[in-house]
């Protein structure tokens, strides 16, 4: 190969980008589309093109204030796990990535869907069904392996009680390490077994304060965290302590991202009636209680910005990359979303949830 990429003409690049992409103008309207594109919305160039992005584009996600935030903080923002649809067509799952363009001041909007991208290299069930029974595997290996672990780290136990210092140490080595396996163990096998969530009326703050009182006397200890509360938020409609387990896993990122130095981490709650989500039916259904989890940390490593929310995906060394996904599960399980955008020295976790409905916000009656 001659040359180097810059000598590539942007329109080669452009079309044949194997994801629909667009260019969105400053007024959110579509300034240039590729043929992915083109195919995805079943309709040409010519007749896209000065279109309103969210008129052709049914986005399952508050995409207004997402184009926005691009534009106004200048990086880029992934939205997970969303359907996409045009209105013809049955909606597509998708990974949404919208990118800031710098000088133009317009925006890039990639549509990620990895069914669609798999079918196209001919291999879409055999990567699906890789990965669901990776982790049915993963589940029973971790449930095999727990048993004569505990074996093993019982004789290291006894056997330490008749050793000099030094064949000691070794001893609780095994001791500690074999503690460390099956605390990933049960990770793993938590992961395959969430349960559908038993929702009620909960107080997103009692929820976040249960997390952060865990989280101070553990990892977090050398994090100083700010709640930074609005405290007329409503209540929202969720499984207590699933919700508690999500915002501790954001909490546990943001202070693990911070290594030993520490940092500050900011809990922030706000209500943002405008945030909607437009249903396939074309019904809206409104996710107006926002939830921050905002660290000044080094920002999420540019590498796996974009399957930070796929199992088994980490950045850190003995991370085991199933707590994002373990998030997103739930947090989709819920009706919400939930969104990242990071920076180095600000990462920020946005979760978006429905607000409780009358009868639930309710006391039950005591009969
Ligand atoms: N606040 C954050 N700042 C920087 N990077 C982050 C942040 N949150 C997540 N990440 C990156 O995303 C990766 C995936 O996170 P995830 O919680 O899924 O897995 P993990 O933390 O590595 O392992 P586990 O949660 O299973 O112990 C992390 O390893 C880290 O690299
Ligand atoms: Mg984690």
């Amino acid at each position: 190969m001659s040359g180097s990429i810059d000598h590539l003409p942007a329109g080669a690049i452009w079309a044949s980008l194997p994801v629909p992409a667009l260019l969105i103008d400053t007024a959110n309207l579509i300034a240039a589309i590729n043929p992915v594109a083109e195919n995805f919305l079943n309709a040409s160039q010519k007749s896209l093109l000065q279109q309103p992005v969210l008129d052709r584009l049914s986005i399952d996600a508050p995409m207004d204030e997402a184009l926005d935030r691009v534009r106004r903080n200048q990086s880029a923002l992934f939205i997970n796990d969303v359907d996409v649809t045009t209105g013809e067509r049955p909606p597509v799952q998708c990974n949404v990535q919208i990118a800031p363009l710098g000088d133009v001041r317009g925006l890039l909007l990639l549509l990620i869907s990895p069914r669609e991208l798999a079918d196209r290299l001919g291999r879409v069930d055999a990567v699906r069904s890789a990965a669901r029974s990776a982790i049915g595997m993963a589940e029973m290996l971790a449930h095999e392996i727990k048993n004569p672990l505990a074996g093993i780290s019982g004789a290291a136990q006894l056997i330490s009680e008749n050793l000099n210092a030094e064949d000691r140490e070794l001893a609780d080595l095994i001791v500690e390490e074999t503690r460390r396996i099956v605390k990933l163990l049960e990770q793993v096998e938590q992961f395959g077994n969430i349960r559908p969530p038993e929702c009620r009326a909960v107080n997103i703050h009692d929820a976040l304060d249960r997390a952060r009182r865990s989280a101070v006397v553990g990892f977090a200890a050398k994090m100083q965290i700010i709640e930074d509360y609005d405290p007329s938020l409503p209540a929202t409609f969720a499984d207590a302590d699933q919700l508690m387990q999500v915002f501790l896993n954001l909490i546990k990122n943001a202070a693990e991202a911070s290594g030993k130095t520490g940092g500050t981490i900011r809990l922030r709650t706000f209500y943002d009636l405008a945030l909607r989500l437009r249903r396939k039916d074309g019904q809206g259904s409104a996710l107006p209680l926002q939830v921050e989890i905002i660290d000044d940390g080094p920002g999420i490593k540019p590498e796996i910005a974009e399957s930070i929310f796929d199992p088994f995906v980490s950045g850190r060394e003995n991370g085991t990359g199933l707590g994002l996904a373990l998030v997103s599960k739930i947090i989709s399980d819920h009706g919400g979303i939930i969104s990242v955008d990071s920076v180095p020295g600000r990462t920020v976790f946005r979760v978006s949830l429905p607000v409780a409905p009358r009868e639930a916000a309710q006391p039950a009656m005591e009969i």
